[in-house]
């Protein structure tokens, strides 16, 4: 059988999970498990954050698996309802929803004047203070706040924006984004949150009530240029495969598609059973680490369909079946997603159904 599969470490998400609060000791958690938890299983994933701790996901079918699979805790959705169908399920579903724009402030009214069920609705108010995404304008937002707070259907009104450029310590950004929410929000009551992953280990001054933690919690760093073990993070995800066949190549011989890779001097190629069918990055470049028996061997050849190839040069000690791991444990993503030219949010996204998960508690 193909032994393609990810390993999902929850220990390693209570690890990194522990390590937000010790960064953040006085705010609370609203854990961001989009996309499927960044790839990861989000009812599993979930089973990893105490109910204390609040969980953010993107869109409303995320936050139905979540509470059809028990989960108890506050959910937000983090872009808010998109239709009055799905501001009713906010309602039944208590959940809590990001606002905005004003198409949702009228729905929220429209739901305030006809409702017989009294809903008590926490919605978080998004400014726009940079990012030019989602949110309002200053003026827009206070008019929004004006009209929300009138509604019968909203129980508490929270503020929020989102950083840009937190990624980069020295980009001047993240303060002016700052600045412009305290400032926008000055004699406001009501709790507020800025700050994503990077937020949360480089802008302290961001963290206010609510830190909104996502790819930390898989254990790499948000920082450009730097990887998870930096800050005592742990790897939630290793992908792993097999060393499946061993060819013996002579000086001159190519390999893959496009004969793109010629061996200088007798060497031996490992064929690995992972390719883009399963997420492996198509552009990969060569020389990108794959690990095996401990050591890290180079891929050579084009990424294909169902399989890489590495030199194992004149190595000898494998036997077909060695575990090959391609990120993880004792191989960082970030490592993986610098060769790839990408980041490590998208390797984990887009890792495919055809590759097995196995959730470690
Ligand atoms: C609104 C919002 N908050 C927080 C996050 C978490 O970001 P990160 O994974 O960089 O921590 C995201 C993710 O993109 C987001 O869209």
């Amino acid at each position: 059988m193909r032994a393609t599969k990810a390993v999902i470490d929850l220990k390693a998400v209570e690890h990194n999970l522990s390590v937000v609060k010790t960064l953040a000791p006085k705010s609370n958690v609203m854990a961001v498990l989009k996309a499927n938890a960044y790839g990861h299983g989000l009812a599993n994933v979930a089973r990893a954050i105490p109910q204390q701790e609040a969980i953010a996901v993107a869109c409303m079918d995320e936050a139905e698996i979540l509470r059809s699979s028990g989960v108890k805790n506050e959910i937000i959705l983090l872009e808010g309802f998109f239709s009055e169908e799905e501001l009713k399920q906010v309602v039944e579903l208590e959940l809590q929803t990001v606002v905005h724009q004003d198409s949702q402030v009228n729905q929220l009214e429209k739901l305030s004047e006809d409702s017989s069920t009294n809903p008590k609705i926490v919605v978080w108010l998004k400014y726009d203070s940079g990012m030019n995404r989602l949110g309002f304008d200053e003026q827009s937002y206070t008019e929004a706040f004006n009209r929300i707070q009138k509604l019968q259907a909203v129980k508490e009104i929270r503020f929020m924006s989102h950083l840009a450029c937190a990624d980069d310590i020295h980009d001047p950004m993240t303060s002016i984004q700052l600045k412009s929410f305290t400032q926008l929000i000055a004699g406001l009551k009501g709790d507020r949150s800025l700050a994503n992953s990077a937020g949360v280990i480089a802008w302290p001054e961001t963290h206010f009530e609510w830190v909104r933690p996502g790819i930390i919690l898989f254990g790499c760093s948000p920082l450009l240029g730097v990887s998870g073990e930096a800050h005592q993070l742990k790897p939630a995800m290793t992908l792993q495969s097999q060393l499946f066949a061993i060819k013996n190549l002579a000086p001159g011989d190519t390999v893959g598609y496009g004969a793109s890779w010629q061996a200088k001097s007798n060497t031996r190629i490992g064929v690995i059973a992972i390719g883009y069918g399963d997420g492996y990055p198509r552009h990969a470049k060569e020389g990108t680490p794959v690990l095996i028996n401990g050591k890290e061997y180079p891929l050579v050849g084009k990424v294909s369909m169902d399989m890489i190839t590495v030199d194992l040069g004149i190595d000898d000690d494998f036997e077909l079946g060695d575990v090959a791991t391609l990120w993880g444990q004792g191989l960082p993503v970030e490592k993986i997603a610098h060769f790839a030219d990408t980041i490590p949010y998208t390797l984990f996204c887009g890792v495919t159904s055809r590759v097995k998960f196995e959730w470690y508690d």
